[in-house]
């Protein structure tokens, strides 16, 4: 979604913009631009289409400037063209500004400016225009209150960054429902949507929290409530590094993360399970919970929310807390959750999923949870972020930063968060000994290991997407614990290879899905070893005897029956732990995805149309 960098206090600050800019790509976006006071005027330029047409279109023009504000745009309001692409100017070009999110009472804010011509069909220019006329009231201008008298008045979510001609080396931003860092270092101010843009230049920053207003100058910032008063934002430092942000040599971040997994995994898992005193029995400890043992064991219900690939990691979530803990859980889209009647009260736990934990649709889900007594449980990548923030508990993954817009690293981290929520669950409830945790626990130490070996099987599955890559349609078929992520592998391959892909519990074919497969369909099934496979087997069979291709994904177990059946077995290592085959048959469906979207020269890390942090409802 829309990125924002701001500078002041820097000899090259458009190169900084430019820079920024630059690791905020991977959010997604249709346009970019940005503006810089220079001298007694707002110079902006803005193009459509990707980073390069703008840096083009900067090339030749007068750009020298200390201070500036850019943006990508990820197209709400208004197409993505030029005209749409921030910023925007109010008419006498005194005030400019770039947003991330929907004002959502754009349309009367304009029909109280009478009959005026705007330029563009966005709902952020007007706020310019109202900046302003707050600027004309004032006695002397003070770009900062007419922030804030202005955004008094906004309804919707905002990140907002604003510049004007009457103080050229200022920034004012304002934060409503939108992530907004800020950060001070060496006589420079930064402002980001987030901390990708920051991290090549300091580390210590602040997240804004909502209905705060920061005034950035290069000798330091000052924050305040909309209302003028001294404020508090988020203080924290980043714990990763510009290198871990980088390819490394891979030909894309998607396959870079991809093969970070064994690492990714193993830290998840790091130090969750140690004694808490000497001599102790090693018990799961989950130190960033923050949620009391005695409150958790008294709850009787679990919603899991969270959209996307989150949602997919939350099934497996539900299969862990109800086979470990015993208690029922229900699994919702999170855009969905608040605009129903939950049956939601203080013994309900509400696990809220997200990467970014910017996710608006999530982070609304939980705090209308909240805000009936629920619990919240926070399972997130991104430290400091607005979920983890407003969560009662955070169990963090630690993916590292993740940059390709499909998910890959952080899914995997997602289910062994949730497994290791699943378990925490029952072992405040007393529902296993701690020797039955422990061995669990060691055996998805194994799961790094294993995820390696299948990363092995990267050369087959490229000749498979080779054979494969223009099948317009692909079915992906499992059961229990193979439905999550046969629901994954579908949206990886239709998110980045643009292919139609879609996934069904295997028992549900026959009740209509079946209808589909002819002759030249792909279908896709997860069939390690377990409980389900003889079904799995029947289902196969079906699918086939319809004309139907076969690629299956079995375990050292399942894989010699499997051969019988279907047209191509990948074959994984025999699981640890049933639940945790879940992590290793996401890889062999991710990097199928990875090598089709290559073969038909798609841009895997910034699929068109995706973002990567889904700040708009
Ligand atoms: C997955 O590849 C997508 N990028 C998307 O479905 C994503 O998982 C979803 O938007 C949720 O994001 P979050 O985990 O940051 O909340």
């Amino acid at each position: 979604m829309c990125g924002i960098i701001g500078i002041t206090g820097r000899d090259d600050a458009v190169e900084g913009i430019v820079a920024g800019l630059k690791r905020l790509e991977y959010r997604g976006y249709d346009s970019a631009g940005a503006v810089i006071p220079d001298g007694q005027q707002l110079r902006a330029v803005k193009r459509a289409g990707k980073l390069e047409e703008f840096v083009h279109a900067l090339e030749g023009q007068p750009m020298a400037s200390t201070c500036g504000i850019g943006h990508t745009r990820w197209a709400t309001h208004g197409a993505p063209t030029d005209r749409n692409a921030h910023p925007h100017l109010d008419p006498t070009g005194r005030v400019a500004v770039v947003h991330n999110g929907i004002i959502e009472n754009y349309q009367l804010l304009k029909a109280e400016l009478g009959d005026v011509r705007f330029a563009s069909d966005t709902d952020t220019e007007v706020v310019a225009y109202h900046v302003a006329r707050e600027l004309d009231a004032l006695d002397t201008p003070d770009l900062a209150e007419a922030v804030r008298r202005t955004v008094r008045r906004l309804k919707g979510a905002f990140a907002l960054c604003f510049v004007a001609i009457d103080d050229p080396e200022t920034i004012v931003v304002a934060k409503k429902e939108a992530p907004l860092i800020v950060a001070h270092a060496d006589g420079v101010g930064y402002c980001a949507s987030d901390v990708a843009a920051l991290i090549a230049h300091t580390r210590d920053v602040a997240a804004l929290l909502d209905g705060q207003v920061a005034v950035i100058r290069p000798d330091g910032l000052e924050i305040t409530d909309v209302d003028g008063n001294p404020a508090q934002p988020h203080e924290y430092t980043v714990h990763w590094d510009l290198e871990a942000a980088e390819k490394q040599g891979y030909d894309s971040f998607m396959l870079k993360e991809i093969f970070e997994q064994p690492q990714a995994v193993h830290d998840t898992l790091l130090d969750r399970h140690t004694a808490s005193e000497p001599g102790a029995a090693p018990a799961l400890h989950l130190d960033e919970l923050h949620i009391d043992e005695r409150e958790l064991a008294r709850i009787d219900k679990v919603f899991i929310l969270a959209c996307g690939t989150s949602l997919h990691a939350g099934m497996v979530g539900k299969l862990a807390i109800e086979h470990w803990a015993g208690i029922p859980v229900d699994v919702e889209v999170a855009s969905e959750f608040r605009y129903r009647d939950p049956i939601v009260d203080a013994h309900t736990l509400v696990i809220a999923i997200s990467q970014s934990g910017e996710t608006v649709d999530t982070i609304a889900a939980a705090s209308h949870a909240r805000d009936q007594r629920a619990p919240v449980l926070a399972i997130c990548n991104v430290v400091g972020s607005t979920l983890a923030r407003e969560a009662d508990g955070v169990l963090y993954t630690h993916a590292g930063p993740e940059v390709g817009v499909a998910a890959t690293k952080t899914f995997v981290t997602q289910i062994v968060g949730c497994l290791l929520t699943g378990l925490y669950l029952s072992q405040v409830r007393g529902r296993m000994f701690a020797t039955e945790t422990a061995d669990i626990l060691s055996r998805l130490q194994q799961m790094p290991a294993a995820i390696e070996q299948v990363l092995e099987l990267d050369g087959e599955i490229r000749e498979l997407a080779e054979r494969y890559k223009d099948t317009d349609y692909t079915m992906f078929i499992g059961r229990h614990a193979g439905l999550p992520i046969a629901m994954e592998g579908a949206l990886k391959l239709k998110e980045i290879s643009y292919l139609h892909a879609e996934a069904f519990p295997a028992g549900e074919m026959k009740h209509g899905p079946i209808a589909l497969i002819e002759s030249g369909s792909l279908v896709v099934a997860l069939a390690p070893g377990g409980h389900v496979f003889p079904k799995m087997v029947s289902n196969i069979q079906e699918v086939r005897a319809r004309g139907a291709s076969v690629l299956a994904i079995g375990t050292d177990g399942s894989a010699a029956d499997l051969k019988e059946h279907a047209d191509h077995v990948l074959t994984l290592p025999e699981p640890t732990h049933e639940l945790a085959t879940t992590v290793l048959s996401t890889v062999p469906l991710q990097l199928f995805a990875y090598h089709v979207a290559t073969l038909r020269g798609e841009d895997v890390d910034k699929p068109r149309n995706l973002a990567k942090t889904v700040t708009v409802e």
